[in-house]
């Protein structure tokens, strides 16, 4: 339940909840209307809304309940209070219901400039960096980055709903060791034409190569940590080339990104982070009594919050990734003056997350606790047919190549798809995501091709299918278009169906789902919200027919209401940044 104040012109069901707790505050002095609004919850099946008394502490629940009962009268918002032990269950007034609901949903969707059904303005005048995806380049782009870049994608959407100003950030991977280690390879593997061609591979190809020279020559390892120092040190001829293998890295994952519906606004990296705040931290570290010198090595001990021992600098004086994560977030903070930064990175690395956010805390910065890890599980299975996969170009091409070769199998249906190409990209990418993002984040789950590009049971193809066929209905009743405008419509004939009451009542709990998801940063409520939306409407279809209703004033109706399912459930899907089809 939500428990943030009542904004009916954004959530239309706050008007009835609102309702409720204005009859049942008045019949229950002395509780505040306010106090009982936080008391209204959903009910469970086949019930609007309902409260629990226990909570009110005010003594013999059947006397409480009675008073209430005694006081009630029925009105245009809610119809009905019923007694159930502890509870008591509300029921709205169906026409009512469906009238302000279908109201707003069509009024907010077609707001210029973005459909905005389901957003709030909570975030209003704050400002959320959102760091996700950071691959490292040179080295594989594993299943974990793609999770935190759709976790992250999701994230950077969702903020912005709720209001706030959100800057999405790739902190790429882009120094460290092993930069000494391919600028050494490149001398003997490298190809400009190659790393022209697919930079990313490329770069890959040599870092394979000159890593198992290292592991038999030790040379090789000393080289490449001498050309790291000089990188470091801000040598230029040590730097010029990895100038271009970044340059080059980022053009193709941009595009690769935008494949996926995701965008960045600032690349950044490890490469980027100043030095002087690396120094300052440990400087103030030191003062603390918190570093310990082993070897020449600096080491920050975090034994008593039980975070282990942790190194800062190496022993030649080269930072390392935990140093780099402190001076990245201080210059972050003096940069952007967040309110909350959010880390969209694997359970794996769930130490380094809390080592780093405590030693901001030791730090004493006053911001250090806007800082939030948003962790996640890990993904098995997720090999393509020619093996294990490294690229995210690998994974984009095998969804779509799946999903084109099981929309073949249905040859009529398949020459009836103007751009198959797409058509099956969409949806290939549609089904990796929502696997990705139907359960908890945390979670770990195995990949499974053939659930992925199943059109039956909770998958993405059937959302979009979902979404292609409510896009469908107008384009098949020219004759009801345009609809006349949403006060002239009668929704009467919509309000003696449970199957139409059910669709809409969802739509009205759309904007609960889109806070819920800002507490708990789970894309999955998200997700079955747009399943139960798809389901609603599919045992619709049959009962409330559109083509072919005689009666134009009820077609009309039915007409309105799968309009406004189809911008809810497109919201919902765009919410999860996938893109939804309007055929396919
Ligand atoms: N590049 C890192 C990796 O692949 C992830 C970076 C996560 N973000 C951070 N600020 N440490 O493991």
């Amino acid at each position: 339940m939500t428990s943030s104040s009542p904004d009916p012109s954004t959530c239309v069901l706050d008007a009835f909840r609102t309702s409720i707790a204005e009859r049942v505050a008045a019949a229950l002095p002395p509780l505040s209307v306010d106090h009982v609004y936080s008391g209204v919850d959903y009910g469970k099946k086949g019930v609007d809304f309902t409260i629990a008394l226990p909570r009110f502490k005010l003594g013999k629940v059947e006397d409480v309940a009675a008073k209430v009962i005694a006081q009630f009268k029925p009105d245009e918002y809610i119809e009905s209070v019923t007694p159930d032990k502890a509870f008591l269950h509300f029921q709205c007034k169906s026409t009512t219901l469906i009238r302000e609901i279908l109201t707003q949903v069509h009024a907010l969707s077609h707001l210029a400039p973005s459909p905005c059904y389901g957003s709030n303005t909570a975030g209003k005048g704050k400002k959320a960096i959102i760091e996700y995806s950071s691959p490292n380049i040179a080295k594989s782009f594993h299943v974990g980055h793609l999770r935190s870049t759709i976790i992250g994608g999701f994230l950077a959407n969702l903020y912005k709903a709720c209001g706030w100003e959100v800057i999405s950030m790739n902190y790429l991977g882009d120094w460290g060791t092993q930069f000494g280690l391919i600028a050494t390879g490149f001398e003997k593997y490298g190809s400009e034409e190659e790393l022209e061609r697919d930079p990313i591979k490329h770069l890959f190809d040599v870092y394979v190569k000159v890593n198992k020279d290292a592991d038999i020559d030790p040379e090789v390892k000393a080289d490449a940590a001498r050309w790291f120092k000089r990188m470091e040190d801000g040598d230029e001829s040590a730097l010029k080339n990895w100038r271009v293998w970044r340059e080059l890295s980022v053009k193709q994952y941009t595009k690769e990104y935008e494949r996926l519906n995701i965008e960045f606004d600032v690349y950044t990296g490890e490469s980027m982070v100043g030095k002087d705040w690396q120094d300052k931290a440990l400087t103030r570290l030191e003062e603390m009594g918190l570093i310990e010198d082993v070897d020449g090595a600096k080491i920050v001990n975090l034994e008593q919050w039980k975070m282990g021992k942790a190194v800062l600098r190496k022993r030649d004086g080269t930072s390392i990734y935990l140093t780099r994560d402190i001076g990245g977030a201080i210059e972050r903070y003096e940069k952007y003056k967040f309110d909350k930064m959010i880390y969209v990175v694997s359970s794996q690395q769930d130490l380094h997350l809390a080592q780093f956010f405590k030693i901001l805390e030791l730090m004493q910065f006053p911001w250090a606790g806007s800082l939030q890890h948003i962790n996640y599980g890990l993904v098995q299975g997720m090999s393509t047919r020619k093996g294990t996969v490294v690229f995210l170009d690998q994974i984009i091409k095998e969804a779509a190549q799946v999903m084109h070769e099981q929309m073949q199998k249905n040859d009529e249906k398949y020459k009836a798809v103007e751009d198959p190409e797409t058509v099956s990209r969409e949806i290939g990418i549609t089904g990796v995501k929502i696997q990705d993002m139907s359960a908890k984040r945390i979670n770990n789950y195995t990949f499974n091709w053939d659930r992925m590009k199943s059109f039956e049971g909770d998958t993405g193809p059937y959302l979009q299918y979902a979404h292609v066929r409510l896009s469908s209905i107008s384009r098949k009743n020219p004759h009801l278009l345009p609809l006349p405008p949403p006060s002239q419509i009668d929704v009467s004939s919509l309000a003696s169906t449970s199957h139409a009451r059910d669709i809409v009542f969802l739509l009205g709990t759309y904007p609960d789902v889109v806070k819920v998801a800002l507490k708990t940063h789970e894309p999955s409520g998200v997700v079955t919200f747009a399943f139960r939306l798809s389901h609603a409407i599919s045992s619709a279809w049959e009962v409330l027919v559109v083509k072919g209703e005689e009666d134009l004033e009820k077609a009309r109706a039915r007409l309105w209401m799968y309009e406004c399912a189809r911008d809810v459930l497109g919201s919902a899907m765009r919410l999860l940044s996938i893109r939804p089809l309007t055929r396919m």
